[in-house]
C-alpha cells in the first residue's frame, strides 16, 4: 500500500463516526472555530460544492438536524460524481441515525459540472443561501502550477456563487491550492465580506498544500 493511502488518524475516526472521508474534520474545525452553521432566523440554507462523496454535506444534515429540533434548513449540493448515499441512513460503529439524511425535501442533490450553466441554474433557483461551502478540487496531474490554476478556477466559480446566492450576512468556506493568484482570490474575498482569512485545519495532510478561504459576512 502506497503511504498516502494508508489509512491515518483522521480517516479511522471518519470511519468510526460514519462519514465516508476523512475532509468532513476541515469542516468542522472550521464550524467549531468560526460558528458557520449558526441558525439565524427562518430556513438556514447550506450550498455544497464539490460535495461527493458526502462527508460535508452529511456533517450539515446532522448538525442542523441537531441545532434545528423540527427542520428549518435546507442544504443543496453538487459534484461531478456521485455521493456514497449509503452513508445517509448510515448504522456502522454503533451510531444509528435512524433516517436517510439524503432523502426528503431538505436535501438537493445534482451530478454535474458546478460551472455549466444548467447546473447553476438549478442551484440558483433553490437559494438564496446562508452559507456556501466548496472542497471542489481538480484531479490533480501533479504538475503543481497546472493543479493550482485549475483549483483556482473551482475556487473562483465558489466565490462567484457565493456573489450571486448568498444572502447579506451570509458566509463562504472554500478550499483552495496555495500559489498562483491565490492571494488575489483572499483580497477578492475581503473586498466583498466584513472579513476575510486564510484557515488551514489541522487535519490538512501536512504534506498537502491546500488550504482554505472564508469569507465571513456577506456584504
Ligand atoms: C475533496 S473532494 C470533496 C470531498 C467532500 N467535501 C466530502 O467531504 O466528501 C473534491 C470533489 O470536487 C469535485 N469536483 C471537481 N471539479 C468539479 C466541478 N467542476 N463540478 C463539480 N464538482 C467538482 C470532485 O468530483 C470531487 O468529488
Amino acid at each position: 500500500m502506497a503511504r498516502y493511502e494508508k489509512p491515518d488518524y483522521w480517516t479511522l475516526r471518519a470511519k468510526k463516526e460514519g462519514y465516508p472521508a476523512r475532509s468532513v474534520y476541515k469542516l468542522k474545525e472550521a464550524d467549531e472555530k468560526f460558528g458557520l452553521l449558526r441558525p439565524g432566523g427562518g430556513v438556514f440554507r447550506v450550498l455544497d460544492l464539490g460535495a461527493a462523496p458526502g462527508s460535508w454535506s452529511l456533517y450539515v444534515l446532522r448538525t442542523l438536524a441537531s441545532r434545528f429540533q423540527n427542520g428549518g434548513a435546507f442544504l443543496a449540493a453538487v459534484d461531478l460524481a456521485p455521493l456514497s448515499r449509503e452513508y445517509g441512513s448510515h448504522t456502522h460503529g454503533g451510531h444509528e441515525y435512524g433516517k436517510d439524511l439524503f432523502a426528503g425535501d431538505h436535501f438537493f442533490f445534482v451530478q454535474g459540472d458546478m460551472m455549466n450553466q444548467a447546473v447553476r441554474d438549478s442551484l440558483a433557483s433553490r437559494g438564496p443561501y446562508d452559507l456556501v461551502i466548496s472542497d471542489a478540487a481538480p484531479a490533480t496531474t501533479g504538475n503543481r502550477s497546472v493543479d493550482t490554476f485549475r483549483s483556482l478556477e473551482l475556487a473562483g466559480t465558489a466565490l462567484d456563487y457565493a456573489a450571486s446566492f448568498l444572502r447579506q450576512g451570509g458566509s463562504l468556506f472554500v478550499k483552495v491550492f496555495q500559489g498562483g493568484d491565490a492571494p488575489a482570490l483572499l483580497k477578492k474575498i475581503r473586498e466583498q465580506f466584513s472579513a476575510g482569512k486564510s484557515f488551514k485545519p489541522a487535519s490538512c495532510r501536512s504534506e498537502s498544500f491546500e488550504t482554505y478561504y472564508l469569507g465571513l459576512g456577506k456584504k
